[in-house]
């Protein structure tokens, strides 16, 4: 009967134990700005790959499916609601292969070569310099072309920017002219390269760096169309890359080192892991790795912040995202895979570590916007489907060009399935362009709601915003089905000025403060 007794004591004291540890504190010091949120942190990559941008995006202006010179409505007008303020063009590996020269001038007489990298396809070149800047003048986002270094050329480089920006008379500016464009194309964000560690030229960092400072040398651009110019770094923790281009690319522009991170749920390139049907384990597995981007981005920026302490040189990430394994049936070259709660997930923690580093972390894409990747729409020939991340880019947008607040969280319990284990809750504030305190917060445990206290310093009538969650871990979005995952209204009442919001179990919320 004691020994009952006890038992149930011991059940008891380990329940108020388990109820004290899941109250989570937020502190927001709100009158304290940090940097602004720059909006291309919320960048997109479109890279001729699979159906990435041919059928996902481009289907020519003679196609039955309703386009605006070529390129599909349904999915520019959903893209354009995203407000995606950025494009990264043609690659990827497949930049480096990309001749600009065979984009241009009247489509059915470019040339059709091979996509080496992606499938071995039949590449037509249809959509070239011209198309690019009229997908990016359509969705209102900047340009970021990525120039050709591995099997390019300086001269080709060079000439590739004074044909998109040229004001005068030159024999290129006629070409351009000549092909419908008179005016110069804006060029914000120019690329020597892209992975010259692997599908760039297997190249050594000193070495890239030296053919960096040649190429540069010959950029010629008019004063108000110069590029942001991006040496390609690293990939993952290393920071070699980022060394060798801070201390030796010198006497030329570099105003960014952009890295690139994937997430995998294995970390094993050859296994990946599945997109849907996996154990919590990997769901685990792959929001943890998914926040290895901090202890990138802390070690890459020490750095730099001892080669460059006056922060001139920005730290990108020109590509990020989930990779799993590709979806049965599917060409492993079309890097085709499923988008469930998951991603939406693993969205939110980039955006909340990126705004904590917003002071160099001036410009992201994620990998990649339509059918490839982590995608925000895929496409089945006239039909279309918002993913899960989708609606994790767009319940972020007021975030965009946001000044970002110290936010910091007391009490966060680790969340740990077998040998892998992370924070529960992460969080992000920040002070919106129109003056409202938005908060960004993910609840990772797969299980259990959290509880979460809000303090910024002075009294909170409420929390208004959106919330995104769903039954199963791999929930999705198919065509033909009801979307499981999509955004649903949120409120919160606070209780005598003291907000209190209860995240439900693997959820992403995005709230406005009423004071
Ligand atoms: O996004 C797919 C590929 O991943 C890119 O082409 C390459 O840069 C990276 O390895």
């Amino acid at each position: 009967m004691l020994k009952k007794r006890l038992c149930a004591l011991a059940a008891l004291l380990s329940l108020s134990a388990a109820t004290l540890a899941a109250e989570v504190k937020l502190v927001v010091k709100a009158d304290q700005a940090g940097p602004v949120i720059h909006r291309n942190i919320y960048g997109q990559f479109a890279e001729h790959l699979g159906t990435g941008i041919y059928e996902g995006m481009w289907v020519g202006p003679e196609s039955k499916i309703p386009n605006v010179r070529g390129w599909r409505k349904d999915v520019i007008g959903a893209l354009k609601a995203l407000h995606v303020p950025l494009v990264r063009w043609p690659g990827g590996c497949f930049a480096d292969e990309y001749h600009w020269r065979e984009g241009i001038g009247p489509r059915n007489k470019r040339p059709v070569k091979v996509n080496t990298n992606w499938g071995g396809v039949a590449e037509n070149n249809a959509v070239g310099t011209h198309e690019f800047f009229d997908l990016a003048e359509q969705l209102g986002a900047e340009a970021y072309v990525n120039g050709n270094l591995g099997t390019g050329s300086p001269q080709e480089m060079a000439e590739w920017l004074e044909y998109m920006t040229a004001e005068g008379d030159s024999t290129l500016a006629q070409l351009r002219r000549k092909n419908g464009r008179d005016k110069p194309f804006r060029v914000h964000y120019f690329a020597v390269g892209n992975e010259a560690w692997g599908c760039g030229g297997n190249m050594r960092p000193d070495y890239y760096v030296d053919l960096y400072r040649q190429a540069a040398t010959f950029f010629k651009t008019p004063p108000n169309n110069r590029p942001i110019f991006i040496a390609s770094g690293g990939t993952g923790h290393q920071i070699e890359w980022t060394e060798a281009i801070a201390k030796r690319a010198k006497g030329v522009p570099v105003d960014a080192i952009s890295h690139h991170a994937y997430t995998l749920p294995t970390s094993d390139w050859a296994k990946k892991g599945q997109a849907v049907n996996f154990p919590e384990s990997e769901w685990v597995s792959t929001l943890a790795n998914a926040q290895q981007i901090d202890a990138m981005i802390r070690e890459n920026v020490a750095v730099l912040d001892k080669l460059d302490p006056s922060k001139k040189i920005g730290f990108y990430f020109d590509e990020w995202g989930s990779w799993y394994d590709p979806e049965p049936g599917s060409n492993p070259g079309f890097l085709v895979q499923r988008n469930t709660l998951r991603d939406a997930l693993l969205s939110a923690l980039h955006f909340n570590v990126f705004h904590e580093h917003a002071e160099r972390v001036k410009m992201t894409n994620i990998a990649q916007m339509v059918n490839v990747l982590q995608a925000m729409i895929l496409t089945t020939k006239d039909k279309m489907v918002l993913t899960p991340t989708y609606h994790a880019f767009a319940m972020y947008v007021p975030f965009q060009d946001a000044t970002s607040l110290p936010a910091t969280l007391e009490g966060n319990p680790v969340y740990k399935v077998d040998k892998f284990e992370m924070p529960t809750v992460s969080a992000t504030a920040a002070r919106g362009k129109d003056g409202k305190l938005y908060l960004g917060l993910v609840n990772a445990h797969a299980h259990d709601a959290q509880s979460l206290t809000v303090d910024i310093g002075k009294p909170v009538q409420a929390a208004r915003g959106q919330l995104l969650t769903a039954d199963k871990m791999d929930a999705q979005n198919e065509l033909g089905k009801p979307a499981q995952v999509v955004p649903k209204a949120f409120e919160a009442k606070a209780s005598n000025g003291q907000l209190k919001l209860t995240l439900p179990a693997k959820s992403v919320l995005v709230v406005a403060l009423e004071p």
